[in-house]
């Protein structure tokens, strides 16, 4: 539904979904399948593009600092496409992919956004000039500008004037214009259709249809935040004992505040709660009485704490949660840390997408899928398509 949102929204656009933000293969499958590119950003995410049949024009390797053998990887396999923002990257990719066709990642303001990516990347545009020509005494071929607002970005304006700063460093042998991702999956704060139409207008005024300059952009949370729901699990609890009785020193057992224990966390699934602990919202269906509660992810570390203060009714051990909205950063976030298990992933599609988009793709290692035919609902149990080789995918 987003990819056919922004089709419509933004014609003019191509969207080369931003590999990072959810790397599960049954997102990739249905994204190439609609049309998308692909934004990778190492060697391990060419990999993984390629190995999903995707071709390598539809790939755009974004990343301005890159190791050297992922660049000559890159080369290996016709990947053309790279972006850059400084003298040294340059120097390599000279080395290791001199008909490489690139393209300039420019600083923007990102002030307007919640996860800011200028202090790490882009150029300021009054270095721009000089790098590019850098460029063009190493002989290498630029070929377009890009730039990332920052994630979640909160003011449709941020793109109107990241597509003037755009327009002026481009030069006249440019013909690529990447406006990068930022938009959120939910409508949030801004809406898709607000941010469409400021793109649309800045686009026909400053790079219009007839200037010929192709428009891609590199989507990560909008495509899939709200496409997954996490369903954690409560694995152990116990009331709170977090104060002293001043005089005997003894712990007082505040029996008014639970604490939980949940099989996913901050090194696991619920990571993007460090940058956004605000957006981690429960608000539970059950009319029971509320108590005060704090819920720690199953590491022994005390940094994997995923909710302080939360008012929800008494959980039991082996009770489930169903967290909304965690497609984006969440499952390719994940790692081993103490050995708890990584999330499965378990796609659901309907049977029509599915038989359309999907089975006339499945290769041999397709195994088995199941239909309820009465909710016209497919869970497919693909070992292709588990986010964890380790699965079994059962059918549920
Ligand atoms: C180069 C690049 N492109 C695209 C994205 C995806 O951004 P978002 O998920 O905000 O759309 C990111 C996110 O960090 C990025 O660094």
């Amino acid at each position: 539904k987003a990819y056919l949102r922004w089709t419509t929204n933004l014609p003019r656009v191509q969207p080369f979904y931003a590999v990072k933000c959810n790397n599960t293969p049954a997102v990739l499958w249905l994204l190439s399948a609609l049309g998308s590119g692909f934004d990778c950003a190492s060697k391990g995410e060419i990999d993984l593009a390629l190995s999903l049949g995707v071709t390598p024009d539809k790939i755009i390797y974004a990343h301005p600092t890159k190791p050297s053998y992922h660049i000559r990887y890159a080369c290996s396999q016709g990947v053309d496409t790279m972006t850059f923002d400084n003298e040294e990257e340059l120097l390599k990719i000279s080395s290791f992919h001199a008909h490489a066709k690139l393209v300039l990642r420019i600083a923007v303001d990102d002030s307007k956004s919640e996860l800011k990516l200028s202090p790490k990347f882009g150029v300021p545009l009054s270095s721009a000039g000089k790098l590019l020509e850098r460029a063009a005494q190493l002989g290498l071929q630029v070929t377009g500008v890009s730039f990332h607002v920052g994630s979640r970005c909160t003011e449709s304006s941020a793109f109107k004037q990241a597509i003037a700063d755009s327009r002026h460093v481009f030069d006249i042998a440019m013909s690529l214009l990447d406006i990068g991702g930022g938009f959120s999956g939910t409508d949030d704060s801004v809406s898709f259709d607000e941010f469409s139409e400021v793109i649309n207008e800045a686009l026909d005024e400053l790079f219009p249809p007839d200037s010929g300059v192709r428009i891609i952009a590199e989507p990560g949370r909008y495509c899939v935040e709200s496409a997954f729901t996490l369903a954690v699990n409560v694995i152990a609890k116990r009331a709170a004992v977090n104060e002293t009785d001043g005089s005997s020193g003894k712990y007082l057992l505040l029996t008014s505040r639970m604490e939980y224990y949940i099989n996913d966390g901050v090194y696991g699934s619920l990571n993007c709660i460090l940058n956004f602990p605000e957006n981690m919202k429960i608000e539970p269906h059950l009319h029971r009485p509320r108590l005060k509660s704090l819920l720690w992810g199953p590491t022994c570390d005390c940094v994997d704490k995923v909710l302080d203060s939360v008012w929800i009714p008494e959980l039991r051990v082996g009770d489930w949660l169903l967290l909304d909205n965690s497609g984006a950063y969440t499952s390719s976030l994940c790692s081993d840390f103490n050995g708890f298990e990584r999330a499965l992933t378990f796609p659901v599609m309907t049977a029509d997408a599915f038989n359309t988009l999907i089975r006339p793709h499945c290769t041999a290692t397709f195994q088995t899928s199941c239909y309820s035919s009465e909710e016209k609902t497919c869970v497919s149990s693909c070992s292709v398509w588990s986010s964890n080789t380790k699965s079994t995918s059962k059918c549920v």
